[in-house]
């Protein structure tokens, strides 16, 4: 099946660190975008984010001012969900939980056409058993971006028990338009990238927890000696801790408590603290002075 016709609307729901990245892809694109926040003052926030993101790429003259304003006119923030209406495709981006996204799924479900693609950005929830109260779960597809959306080039595309082939097939189409590399995946724990990664963290974190090391020391080898682009602290900074912290939790539950998945005392004390990162100016590094400045 072939790729979403860039005149089509997407709709994107949760307009937070990966909701906004994926907006900004969809208007890069071509198409018309939604984008909607159930918290007041999020879905400005995550436009002002595009913003700025978009204002360094014409300071540094990879992008034209005109291309920006064009690109930044075709993202409409909604006020009230029913906005989502027109969408071909709406891609969800909220908070890392089961039952929330259900409930926001049964509710898109009555407000789009029946054609409408629905796809969740999940890092690790089972696409299958979101899909499960669905009327139509086979119009339901994994679309899993990663951080930053509009840099990071892979694209999972996850199929559930009931996904149709047609829909993973599109959205592999639309997400190679989109400039990423598409990648089908099926809707196992953690799909492919996140299982693979699970043990870089968890083991870091393992490593400080016993105090063999500090996470700067860690991050400095990481990154120096083993070629990794950025270290697990960094990254986890990065992707947020209350994000990566579900995910772990996710995983372990999902493979019946396998002790090589169990989540970390340490980063839940740090979700505990709203000690979330990059995105909250404190994580294991400390951001007050803008994220870009005091990475490590
Ligand atoms: P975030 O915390 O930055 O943003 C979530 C946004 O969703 C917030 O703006 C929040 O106000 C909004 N929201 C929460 N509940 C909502 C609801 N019921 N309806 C509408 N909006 C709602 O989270 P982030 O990092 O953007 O993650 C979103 C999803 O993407 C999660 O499922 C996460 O697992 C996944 N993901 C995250 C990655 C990361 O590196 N942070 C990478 C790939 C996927």
């Amino acid at each position: 099946m072939s790729a979403l016709e860039t005149n089509t609307t997407v709709a994107v729901i949760g307009a937070g660190t990966m909701g906004a990245g994926i907006a900004q892809l969809a208007a890069a694109a071509g198409h018309p975008v939604v984008l909607f926040d159930a918290f007041d003052g999020a879905a400005e926030k995550g436009k002002a984010g595009i913003d700025k993101g978009l204002e360094k790429l014409v300071a540094r003259g990879k992008m034209t001012a005109d291309t920006k304003a064009a690109l930044l006119a075709r993202i409409r923030l909604a006020t009230d969900i029913h906005d989502v209406a027109e969408a071909t495709l709406v891609v969800e981006a909220i908070v890392e939980n089961l039952d929330i996204k259900r409930e926001l799924f049964a509710n898109l479900e009555s407000m789009v056409a029946s054609d409408a693609i629905l796809a969740t950005n999940t890092s690790s929830i089972s696409v299958t058993s979101i899909a499960r109260d669905l009327k139509h779960p086979e119009r339901f597809v994994g679309m899993h971006f990663f951080n930053p959306a509009p840099v990071m080039k892979l694209v999972e595309v996850i199929s559930g028990v009931a996904t149709d082939k047609d829909v993973a097939e599109c959205v592999f189409a639309t997400a190679e338009n989109w400039g990423k590399i598409a990648v089908h995946a099926k809707s196992t724990p953690g799909f492919i990238v996140n299982r693979v990664a699970r043990p870089y963290y968890a083991e870091a974190l393992r490593l400080c927890e016993e105090q063999v090391a500090d996470p700067a020391t860690l991050d400095a080898l990481l990154t120096g000696a083993g070629g990794f682009r950025l270290g697990p602290f960094a990254l986890m900074d990065l992707i947020g801790h209350d994000v990566n912290y579900a995910v772990s939790e996710s995983v372990f539950k999902a493979y019946y408590q396998e002790p090589r998945f169990r989540p970390s005392i340490m980063q839940l004390e740090l979700v505990n603290a709203g000690r979330l990162g990059r995105k909250s100016g404190q994580g294991f590094y400390s951001y007050t002075d803008g994220a870009e400045a005091a990475a490590p």
